[in-house]
């Protein structure tokens, strides 16, 4: 008799156990990924993030800063798992539309589905899995006239971070890719072993200001590193005369800065920044979250720019951070930094 024979009832197969109190890896958490209430208001308490979910930031305050009223055109170039984009679509009816933007195809699949769900089908919410950096083409393909407003939350998701086969983690262990689209580009290990050390260490610098720069990429450059805990040992062996908080953070450096590389997220944080005017209506409001100093810098001085232009017509004199009560509810808020402009009344 096979097991596979349609006639009779389906085994029924155990979860596997987990030993300890608490799951400590992604997939044992089936409780927060079957959104069980009791487990997620225990992990939401203690300020963490349920698995493959994630957490809207500052979500008031860019409400407040974009002002969605009904009928108005959205553009959200950063979906992720939809937090924004769901706070936006119901202040944009009746006749309002969001066109939502998502380099990664595989939770872009998962958040499409969810907001559908939700009743916002794809009359009014046109939903692209394409990079931001092409921003201009995919608002001139969706036929939707120029954006009241705008959001870009930057860097990756929750879901991306805390999932281990996509490699972001350094606590967890899995393959050393980094990519935001896995069908697209060269993972890290190939990164890592392609580069010459002057090249490595320049990356860390330029995109994470990582002190020991040289130091590391010494170490680093030009070695086959298989999964994420290989390339994490190999760098805390470094580092052996600091404690353990600069450890830590000398590790999320590094894989900040090599993750930034992996998926070219300057460049093309810099051609949304080029386009943005180019797809927004004359007063339209933009509001944009970045997460360290790298992106601030760049959107600091887009938005300078602009207003020095008479593209903007006024900007944000400094960023917004999360309040204090944000950052201790949530604590993958506290780097945020949020800046806005408000286009020209006469915009082209
Ligand atoms: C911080 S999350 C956004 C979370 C979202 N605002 C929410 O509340 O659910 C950033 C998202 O931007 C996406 N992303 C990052 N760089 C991108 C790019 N260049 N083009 C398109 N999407 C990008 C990532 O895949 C990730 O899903």
């Amino acid at each position: 008799m096979s097991q596979n024979d349609p006639s009779l009832p389906p085994v029924h197969q155990r979860r596997p156990r987990y030993s300890g109190k608490n799951p400590r890896n992604f997939n044992q958490k089936y409780k927060e990924h079957g959104q069980d209430p009791a487990t997620l208001a225990k992990v939401l308490a203690s300020g963490k993030t349920p698995a493959g979910t994630h957490r809207p930031i500052m979500v008031s305050e860019i409400l407040e800063i974009l002002g969605p009223k009904p009928g108005e055109i959205a553009i959200d170039c950063t979906l992720g798992h939809g937090g924004h984009s769901l706070e936006l679509l119901p202040r944009l009816q009746p006749h309002g539309k969001l066109l939502g933007l998502d380099a990664d195809p595989l939770e872009f699949a998962k958040t499409s589905a969810r907001i559908a769900n939700l009743g916002f089908g794809p009359d009014i919410a046109q939903l692209v899995r394409t990079n931001f950096a092409s921003l201009t083409k995919t608002h001139t393909e969706s036929g939707l006239p120029p954006a009241n407003l705008l959001l870009a939350d930057l860097g990756v998701s929750s879901m991306q971070l805390d999932n281990p086969t996509r490699g972001f983690s350094t606590k967890t262990d899995g393959p050393l890719d980094m990519r935001m689209n896995p069908n697209k580009g060269e993972p890290a290990s190939a990164l890592i072993q392609r580069l010459p050390p002057a090249e490595l260490s320049a990356l860390l610098e330029e995109n994470a200001d990582e002190p020991r720069a040289s130091l590391i990429s010494n170490t680093l450059a030009g070695k086959a590193f298989a999964s994420t805990k290989h390339l994490a040992t190999a760098i805390k062996s470094l580092l052996r005369s600091l404690n353990e908080e600069e450890i830590e953070l000398t590790l999320r450096r590094v894989f900040q800065a090599i993750r930034i590389a992996v998926n070219d997220e300057f460049g093309a944080l810099d051609n949304l920044l080029r386009q943005i005017p180019l797809c927004t209506a004359p007063n339209a409001r933009i509001a944009i979250l970045s997460f360290h100093s790298g992106e601030d810098r760049r959107v600091k001085s887009a938005l300078e720019t602009g207003l020095s232009l008479g593209t903007y017509q006024s900007i944000s004199p400094s960023p917004l951070r999360p309040s204090a009560q944000e950052r201790s509810a949530n604590l993958r808020s506290a780097p945020a930094r949020l800046r806005w402009a408000i286009r020209s009344g006469n915009a082209a």
